[in-house]
């Protein structure tokens, strides 16, 4: 072992374990040969040695109990007596160009599922929306989705315009009820590269006892409307995508779903998730639904949606593949750090106040500083509560608000 701590407090003394993460099952408390206490856990960083030799992810042993750095054996084998000389913790992505804001929380359906409907129902305004392109230049992507229906603000098409007026890609997604004619002509106007509408089943009748108030006829009949009059009137945009959630009632139907999309102007295939067991969301969900969130039932959901979305890929293009294309930094599922499950997505969410979050199922503001209708992104990036966040979440050092997250085994 040799101890690097002086290293590490000189690069980065704020990036430390939180003083209380969610138990890390994948792996045994380490032992710590400095305090000989059991509180040391294992975390990824790039170590230079000698003068210009960068080892880049490199296990790095951290002592909650001693308060120290270490590099273990098996970090520095190989560097013939090469001595550390410097090193770098800040592995998480440092320059998001994808911006997921949430332009209302308002809805015309009350999906039973729906953390929204229990959110103060508001829009973001004109205003505080100026102020985050204002303070996010460098923004390329921006996702106008949130926890209600965008469509549903009455602004939308001005902040849409706002945006691709910057040059700046707008992509949304829908509940798809309100493709009227004139909203379809608008948005193709507009120039919104994305439009994904959420489906939940091909029955019209078990879609609607889910998405409360919906009509999948309706979905479905203006999610033809779009993808005619974009054809018909030479737009190349808005490109099609499908999203949805599955339950246990509805878990084999996914490929009825997707048939049915397709025949209706659906091209890209996004994501089917199922209920999600946060726990920020259970306190909203009926009872009578809780048993679709046992691990067994949920294992069941996320089984049959990966069986039936390769299915899925051969009747439309993923979703990957449309951001390759379309030159679009985005993923959802991070980049595995090689010791446990991490949390680091490319993109960063933000409330309708302005407010970034650690991701899109966090709704409660986690710092002030944090805001982007009140401080620039590039603040946002270097604020030190900020780096010690994405630093916890991209080791899998799990906060209390992560409990029942997919990604916490
Ligand atoms: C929050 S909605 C907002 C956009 C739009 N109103 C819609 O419904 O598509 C985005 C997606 O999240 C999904 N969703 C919402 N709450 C969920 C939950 N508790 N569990 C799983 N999926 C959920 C919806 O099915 C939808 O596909
Ligand atoms: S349509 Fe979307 S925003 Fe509206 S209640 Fe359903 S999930 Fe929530």
């Amino acid at each position: 072992m040799i101890d690097i701590s002086d290293l590490w407090l000189r690069a980065h003394p704020h990036l430390r374990p939180l003083p209380r993460h969610l138990p890390l099952s994948q792996e045994p408390a380490l032992h710590c040969s400095a305090c000989g206490q059991d509180g040391a856990f294992s975390v990824i960083a790039h170590v230079r040695f000698g003068e210009n030799h960068w080892q880049e992810n490199s296990r790095v042993i951290c002592c909650e109990s001693c308060g120290k750095w270490f590099l273990p054996e098996d970090s520095f084998s190989q560097l013939n007596g090469l001595m550390p000389t410097a090193v770098d913790a800040r592995l998480w992505s440092r320059s998001p160009s994808f911006l997921n804001i949430e332009p209302t929380t308002r809805c015309n359906f009350s999906c039973w599922y729906c953390v929204g409907r229990q959110m103060e129902q508001k829009d973001i305004t004109p205003e505080n929306f100026q102020q985050v392109l204002d303070n996010f230049p460098s923004v390329k992507t921006l996702a106008l989705v949130g926890e209600g229906e965008p469509l549903m603000h009455k602004g939308f098409f001005d902040m849409a315009r706002m945006a691709t007026d910057r040059g700046i890609r707008v992509v949304i997604v829908s509940n798809g009820s309100t493709f009227s004619t004139s909203n379809v002509k608008k948005i193709c106007e507009s120039g919104i590269a994305y439009v994904s509408v959420s489906i939940d089943s091909s029955d019209a009748a078990t879609f609607a006892e889910s998405r409360i108030g919906g009509d999948l006829n309706q979905v479905l009949t203006g999610m033809k409307r779009l993808a005619t009059y974009r054809d018909e009137h030479g737009f190349r945009y808005p490109r099609i995508g499908l999203k949805g959630t599955l339950f246990t009632h509805t878990q084999d139907q996914l490929p009825e779903i997707v048939a049915l999309a397709k025949a209706h102007g659906a091209e890209i295939f996004e994501s089917f998730q199922p209920l999600n067991p946060m726990s920020n969301y259970l306190p909203i969900y009926p009872e009578a639904q809780l048993p679709a969130l046992t691990s067994e039932a949920q294992s069941q959901v996320v089984s049959a949606i990966q069986r039936d979305s390769k299915a899925a890929f051969a009747q439309l293009e993923s979703v990957e593949d449309f951001c390759i294309e379309e030159g679009i930094a985005y993923s959802n599922s991070g980049r595995p750090n090689g010791l446990r499950a991490n949390c680091d997505e490319e993109w960063l969410y933000a409330l309708l106040s302005g407010d970034v979050t650690p991701c899109c199922q966090i709704k409660t503001p986690i710092s002030p500083n944090w805001n982007l209708t009140r401080h620039s992104i590039d603040d946002v990036l270097a604020d030190e509560t900020y780096e010690n966040t994405r630093f916890n979440l991209w080791n899998g050092l799990f906060p209390d608000y992560c409990k029942g997250c997919y990604k916490i085994k």
